[in-house]
């Protein structure tokens, strides 16, 4: 406000002055050009400076798909879901209710790397970004006694943060460790309301991480595998239906009898299938390439030995999918890749 009044007398001071000339109006017209550029909330030259919200952002389909298509292994499913959701959901101007994804699967397996890849194409900065919020279940509402004051702060945290930018993206993670009741209390946003107290939140994304669900998709993928089937041929309505069912009736899913479930909220439950050795050695080949080494398959080949894999008689799934790969290449990087790069 106290900027807002300084602009206005930067502005007027000079048109009011007695030696006011066709030279004074120029300079008037370019203080007030300057003033509306320093602040407006839309002005080019302010967001050159500071991140702004982009009140209409579309996802693009197009550069989605690509960097799913380069980044995310082994996971048709959802990517094709999300995209089907995103493209749904950009084409549509005005759409009825914000867009709702629930992400499931076992560890390491690619839920949190693809909502940073979806939230990079809504605001670029991703999870730098100001308009993308990532709460942490047992970080940010660890106590079961503060359900009542969690659920008031998360209103208030996303009413004020839609206010400022109705495309702001909300990520949940660890929905597995959140407290039944909480996630309720944001209910009346996502829902078919044109305005809730005067704010629309229909153009916002919300994503729901969570491991619930995850024995069930490993299993079902496991009985494909089991049946001779390829993974590639299991399709989300041999899914879906489990998870919803699942997750619902799950105590520990954050989403054990919750509304948002009830009421159809959810537009898709996102199935994360485990990863077998294959998808592992490719984590592990765009890890060394993303940290500017040549690709060595002894290297990768050592990393994807090193990981342990489930059932224990097959051992076809790893653990922890892709999650310490980066871990287990720091360990190699000390022996091997410094010596590979002084040669380079
Ligand atoms: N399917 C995948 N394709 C490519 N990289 C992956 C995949 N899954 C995991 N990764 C890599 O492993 C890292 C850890 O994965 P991520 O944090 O997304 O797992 P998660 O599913 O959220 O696991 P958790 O349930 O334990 O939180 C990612 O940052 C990414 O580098
Ligand atoms: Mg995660």
């Amino acid at each position: 406000m106290k900027l807002l009044k300084a602009a206005v007398i930067f502005v007027l001071v000079p048109t009011l002055t007695p030696a006011f000339d066709p030279l004074s109006v120029s300079v008037v017209a370019g203080s007030a050009v300057m003033a509306w550029h320093l602040f407006s909330s839309d002005s080019w030259l302010r967001c050159r400076f500071q991140e702004c919200c982009n009140k209409n952002a579309t996802v693009n389909f197009t550069a989605l798909k690509a960097q799913l298509d380069n980044r995310l292994f082994g996971q048709h499913l959802a990517k094709d879901v999300v995209l089907k959701a995103v493209l749904g959901f950009s084409n549509n101007p005005s759409p009825k209710k914000p867009l709702i994804l629930s992400l499931h699967g076992w560890a390491g397996t690619g839920k949190n790397f693809l909502s940073q890849i979806l939230a990079e194409q809504v605001h670029p900065a991703g999870l730098r970004s100001k308009f993308v919020h990532l709460f942490l279940a047992t970080l940010h509402f660890p106590h079961q006694d503060q359900v009542k004051l969690y659920k008031e702060q998360l209103q208030n945290w996303i009413r004020g943060n839609v206010s400022a930018c109705p495309s702001s993206v909300f990520i949940f993670d660890e929905m597995d460790k959140m407290h039944p009741g909480v996630i309720d209390a944001i209910k009346p946003f996502l829902d078919y309301y044109e305005e809730v107290d005067g704010v629309s939140y229909r153009k916002a994304i919300f994503i729901f991480l969570s491991n619930a669900g995850g024995d069930l998709i490993n299993k079902a993928a496991f009985d494909f595998w089991s049946s001779g089937k390829r993974r590639e041929d299991i399709q989300l309505k041999d899914l879906e239906p489990l998870l919803s069912v699942g997750v619902f009736n799950n105590k520990n899913s954050g989403l054990w009898h919750s509304s948002i479930i009830d009421r159809n909220l959810i537009d898709y439950f996102v199935p994360f299938l485990p990863l077998e050795q294959r998808h592992v050695k490719m984590c592990v080949r765009a890890e060394m390439t993303a940290r500017g080494y040549a690709v060595d398959e002894k290297i990768v080949q050592a990393v994807a030995d090193e990981m342990t894999y489930f059932p224990k008689e097959q051992k076809i799934y790893s653990d922890k999918g892709c999650k310490t790969v980066q871990a287990k290449l720091d360990i190699h990087e000390d022996f091997v890749m410094r010596d590979m790069k002084a040669r380079a």
